[in-house]
C-alpha cells in the first residue's frame, strides 16, 4: 500500500508548495480541503494543517476536527494550521501588534526536540502573519521562538502534534527541508521510497489491473503530458492502447510530421489524422478569440469521436490530466472563475460514453518530466514548451487563413530555432511568435512596403499561473527580427513583448 502523507488545505498560496516539498523528499502525498478530509486508513502516516488567508478569530474560520486525529497521527500544524490548534485548544491568538512578515531568526531552539534535529540555533525562517498566538494551553511546550514571536513553535507535550507559526516550505526558511524531512521521516516514519521509478511501477500495475483486456483511445497533443500519460498506458496495455494524433492546421511548422515520426519511433500505436481543411472551414470569417476557441474545440470533438469509433470496442477514453487541474477542481475556494474556455482534449462530452483513465493525476509537471525521463521518453519531447490546444489560432490576431499560418509558422520557426541555437530555449517557459493584425508603413530596397507586424512573446515562469517577459538578449533579438523580416514575405516589422502576467497574460487572445 503507498504509504502517504495528507495536507488539509485552508486556503493558503503556499499549500501547493508544501505539497512539492513533501514529495522533494520522495514521500507521497495530497491536498484534500479541510471540509472534506477523506476516511484516514493505516495508509496515513501524518497530516499537515496548511496555512490560510482567514484569521481564526473570524466567524467563518474554517475548522478542522483536530481531537480526532490528533491523538492517532503525527501532526504538523503551519501557520494557520499551528493558531488553529493553539486557538482551540486552551490559548488565545490575537491581532499581531509587531511586524510578524519576512525573515526571522529562531533565537531559542529546545534542545534535542525531534522537529529541530539539525537545525542550528538562529535559523532563518519566513515569517507570514498578521495574527499571532498569544497564549497556549499549559499541556502545550514552546519550542522555537524568535526574538518578536515567543511562540513559533510548540508541541503538544507528550504527543506527536507539532506547530509552527513560520513557512518550512519557502526557500527562505533556510532549513525548512530538513524540519519537514525531520517531521516526515522521523516522527511519521515515512520511508522516502516515492520515486519516478516506483510510480512507474505501481502506476502500470494498477492499470493492467484497471484495464484488462480492455481498449484505450488517447489523444496526443505533442506535449508533455499526453506523450508520458501513452507510453505508461502503452507499457501497461501493449496494442490495445489507440492514440490520435489530429492536425488542425494550427501546429507549429513541421511539427505534425516530426511528432508523428516520433511516436511511431516510440512504437505507440498511432493513428495521425489529417483535418486542416475542417478546421480552416469552421475558423472562416470568425474574429472573437471565445468563437474561435469553441469552434476550434467543436471541430475537434468531432474529428477525435470519428477516429475513436472507428475503434472497435473501445471503452474507455486515456487522459493526460495532472494534478494542478485536479486541486484546481477540488479547490477550498471553489473551482476558479474561467477567464478563458480553455481548449483541452479533456473536454470531450459525454455522448462517447467512455469511462475515463488518467495515469498524471496525481503528480505536478515537473514530476511528469521526471516519470517521462525515467520512461526513457526523448528529452526534446519532455522540455518542450507548452503550447495551447488551439494552437496558433490565438496567436493570430483576428480571423484565419491559411496563409497567416504559414507566415506565422516561418517565423515562429525561426525565433525558435534561433532560440534553441542560442541555448536560451531550456531556460524559457514559453516562447511563440504572434501575427498582429496591424499593417505598417516599411521600406525595402528602393520601395516602401505595407505589411504585418510579427510580435515575439517569451516568458519565465514556474506554473503559468503568473509570468514575467524574459529579458533576452538584445544581439539575439536583433538576430531574430533581421531573420524574419528577411526571409518571411509579408512582414516588414518585428517587435518584442515586455509586459508581464498579471496584468497580461501570456497569450494574446
Ligand atoms: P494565458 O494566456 O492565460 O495562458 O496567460 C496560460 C497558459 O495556458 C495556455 N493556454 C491555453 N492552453 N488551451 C490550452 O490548452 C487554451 O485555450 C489556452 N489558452 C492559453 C498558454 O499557452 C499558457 O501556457
Amino acid at each position: 500500500m503507498q504509504e502517504k502523507i495528507l495536507i488539509l488545505d485552508f486556503g493558503s498560496q503556499f499549500t501547493q508548495l508544501i505539497a512539492r516539498r513533501v514529495r522533494e523528499l520522495n514521500i507521497y502525498c495530497e491536498i484534500h480541503p479541510f471540509n472534506k478530509v477523506p476516511e484516514v486508513d493505516e495508509s496515513v502516516k501524518g497530516i499537515i494543517l496548511s496555512g490560510s488567508p482567514y484569521s481564526v478569530r473570524q466567524e467563518d474560520a474554517p475548522h478542522f476536527d483536530f481531537v480526532k486525529h490528533h491523538t492517532t497521527l503525527p501532526i504538523l500544524g503551519v501557520c494557520y494550521g499551528a493558531q488553529y490548534i493553539a486557538h482551540f485548544h486552551g490559548g488565545e491568538v490575537l491581532a499581531s501588534s509587531t511586524r510578524e512578515y519576512g525573515r526571522a531568526n529562531l533565537d531559542y531552539i529546545k534542545a534535542d526536540n525531534p522537529l529541530f534535529k539539525d537545525v542550528p540555533k538562529g535559523s532563518q525562517v519566513w515569517m507570514s502573519h498578521a495574527d499571532t498566538i498569544a497564549r497556549i494551553a499549559d499541556d502545550f511546550e514552546i519550542i522555537a521562538s524568535t526574538d518578536s514571536v515567543e511562540v513559533a513553535a510548540y508541541q503538544v507535550t507528550g504527543t506527536q502534534t507539532y506547530a509552527i507559526q513560520f513557512h518550512p516550505e519557502v526557500t527562505h526558511s533556510i532549513d525548512g527541508k530538513q524540519l519537514l524531512q525531520n517531521f516526515l521521516v522521523d516522527i511519521c516514519g515515512c520511508s522516502q521510497d516515492w520515486t519516478p521509478d516506483s510510480f512507474i511501477e505501481t502506476t502500470i500495475a494498477e492499470l493492467k489491473a484497471k484495464l484488462g483486456n480492455d481498449k484505450v483511445v488517447l489523444g496526443l497533443s505533442g506535449g508533455v503530458d499526453s506523450s508520458v500519460a501513452a507510453v505508461l498506458l502503452h507499457q501497461a496495455i501493449g496494442a490495445n492502447l489507440h492514440c490520435i494524433f489530429v492536425d488542425n492546421g494550427l501546429l507549429r511548422k513541421d511539427e505534425y510530421q516530426s511528432v508523428l515520426d516520433s511516436y511511431q519511433h516510440m512504437g505507440l500505436n498511432i493513428k495521425g489524422i489529417d483535418a486542416k481543411q475542417r478546421f480552416y472551414d469552421a475558423l472562416a470569417g470568425l474574429t472573437d478569440p471565445e468563437k474561435k476557441r469553441k469552434a476550434i474545440g467543436r471541430v475537434f470533438i468531432e474529428v477525435f469521436d470519428d477516429a475513436a469509433h472507428e475503434v472497435q470496442g473501445v471503452s474507455w477514453l486515456g487522459q493526460g490530466t495532472i494534478y494542478p487541474d485536479v486541486i484546481e477542481s477540488i479547490s477550498v475556494k471553489g473551482p476558479s472563475a474561467t477567464i478563458k474556455s480553455h481548449h483541452n482534449v479533456g473536454g470531450l462530452p459525454d455522448f462517447m460514453k467512455l469511462k475515463v483513465v488518467e495515469p498524471l493525476n496525481t503528480l505536478f509537471k515537473d514530476e511528469v518530466r521526471r516519470v517521462g525521463k525515467a520512461l526513457g521518453i526523448d528529452p526534446n519531447i519532455l522540455g518542450r514548451h507548452p503550447f495551447p490546444g488551439p494552437g496558433l489560432a490565438i496567436r493570430i490576431l483576428g480571423d484565419i487563413t491559411p496563409e497567416k499560418v504559414d507566415i506565422l509558422q516561418q517565423a515562429d520557426a525561426i525565433y525558435i530555432n534561433n532560440l534553441r541555437s542560442a541555448g536560451v530555449y531550456d531556460s524559457v517557459w514559453q516562447a511563440g511568435a504572434i501575427y498582429l493584425p496591424v499593417q505598417s508603413v516599411g521600406v525595402m530596397g528602393d520601395e516602401r512596403t505595407y505589411e504585418n507586424v510579427i510580435c515575439l512573446r517569451a516568458v519565465e515562469s514556474l506554473d503559468g499561473m503568473t509570468a514575467d517577459w524574459c529579458h533576452l538578449p538584445y544581439n539575439l533579438l536583433a538576430k531574430i527580427s533581421n531573420e524574419i523580416i528577411n526571409n518571411v514575405k509579408g512582414i516588414n516589422r518585428v517587435v518584442y513583448d515586455i509586459s508581464s502576467k498579471p496584468p497580461a497574460t501570456i497569450e494574446w487572445e
